[in-house]
């Protein structure tokens, strides 16, 4: 007899199998799909419709059949595996977990990386909800322990924000920007977001889990997203293939955090400031209920934010407080 935990594991198979059909960009029709899998087109049909309600953006044509106008291979594919061997990773994938920064922290390992194609609670810093649509964006988690103490941590998501705009101007994407302490940024709209969250250990070492939400081939309007947002593919015009990207995002990241552990944040004060979106600019910096303003000068060597009022350079820590530009009064 099939058990229910066999039955959703075939089911999560053929759902794969769905993606990865329609990951060509082509049209295919229900029965088409329905004799690759082996199963009826009125089965084929129930899948399409979980894939929609999962984000995943088909469309349907009659006498066409289904399209996926921004394809992409899925994160678990032989190729992508192969290459993710060079990187010295221990890989955790999941089509649908409920946030893979959750998922790390209960299973904690050094230099592991956990992936999902879809969440049903991504979060960003205050709980709040990170949209994450399936197999569209990248949705990941990376694990690093590190003797360093504490203290020096506030520094940490700007220098993750650093590593994703590094590797995606290797790959070409140009006009990024950094706004403190934890979002990438093209032309005023959020292109990516980081949480970190930090757990110490028994030997007195941090277990750092660093998640990283990247919009890629997001195109359709999300209602649940409160502000102005783009995306590679938007960017670009075309699909993005995302395999590439967190290849290239992991490398970056992996270089960056031996360089913070060996030389701290300093290193990386002038590299942030380069890509400041803020530098200069008046800024309101909202902490609860309260809120001061004053002009953003870029950040010093931990990481914190230089604000200057009244004449006066004030240090900012993140911790729960948020940066919009404004006017100052
Ligand atoms: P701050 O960190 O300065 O307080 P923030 O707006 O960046 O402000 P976060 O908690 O870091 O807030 O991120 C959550 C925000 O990101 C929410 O406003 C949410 O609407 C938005 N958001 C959720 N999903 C996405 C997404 N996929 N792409 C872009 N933005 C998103
Ligand atoms: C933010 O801008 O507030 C940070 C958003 C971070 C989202 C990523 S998606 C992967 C990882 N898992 C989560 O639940 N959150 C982070």
């Amino acid at each position: 007899m099939v058990t229910t935990s066999n039955q959703s594991e075939h089911k999560e198979q053929q759902l794969k199998q769905v993606i990865t059909l329609l990951s060509d960009g082509e049209y295919h029709s229900g029965q088409k799909i329905a004799d690759e899998l082996s199963v009826s087109r009125a089965y084929i049909w129930k899948l399409i419709q979980q894939l929609q309600a999962y984000g995943l953006e088909l469309e349907s044509v009659s006498g066409k059949g289904y399209i996926w106008q921004s394809p992409s291979s899925l994160l678990s594919d032989n190729k992508f595996l192969l290459a993710l061997k060079a990187l010295d990773v221990n890989y955790n994938y999941f089509l649908a977990t409920d946030s893979t920064n959750q998922k790390l922290k209960e299973n904690f390992k050094d230099k592991a990386l956990v992936v999902a194609e879809y969440q049903t609670s991504g979060r960003g810093r205050r709980g709040r909800n990170w949209s994450s649509p399936m197999a569209t964006n990248l949705y990941c988690s990376y694990g690093w322990k590190t003797e360093l103490p504490v203290q020096q941590m506030g520094g940490l998501s700007l220098i993750v924000g650093i590593s994703i705009v590094e590797a995606l101007e290797r790959i070409g994407f140009k006009n990024l920007q950094l706004k403190w302490p934890n979002d990438v940024r093209v032309q005023q709209k959020k292109l990516a977001g980081v949480l970190v969250e930090l757990n110490g250990d028994a030997s007195g070492d941090l277990e750092v889990v660093t998640g990283i939400g990247l919009n890629i081939n997001m195109q359709t309007e999300q209602r649940a997203i409160e502000q102005d947002w783009t995306s590679l593919s938007k960017l670009n015009g075309k699909p993005i293939e995302r395999q590439g990207v967190l290849l290239t995002i992991l490398q970056q990241l992996q270089i960056n955090l031996e360089k913070f552990e060996q030389l701290g944040f300093v290193f990386f004060q002038e590299i942030w400031n380069r890509y400041d979106e803020s530098f200069e600019q008046a800024v309101e910096i909202i902490r609860g209920k309260d809120s001061i303003k004053g002009i953003a000068k870029g950040v010093d060597q931990v990481g914190a934010l230089l604000l200057e009022r009244n004449g006066v350079l004030e240090t900012v820590y993140a911790g729960e407080v948020s940066l919009r530009v404004g006017e100052v009064q």
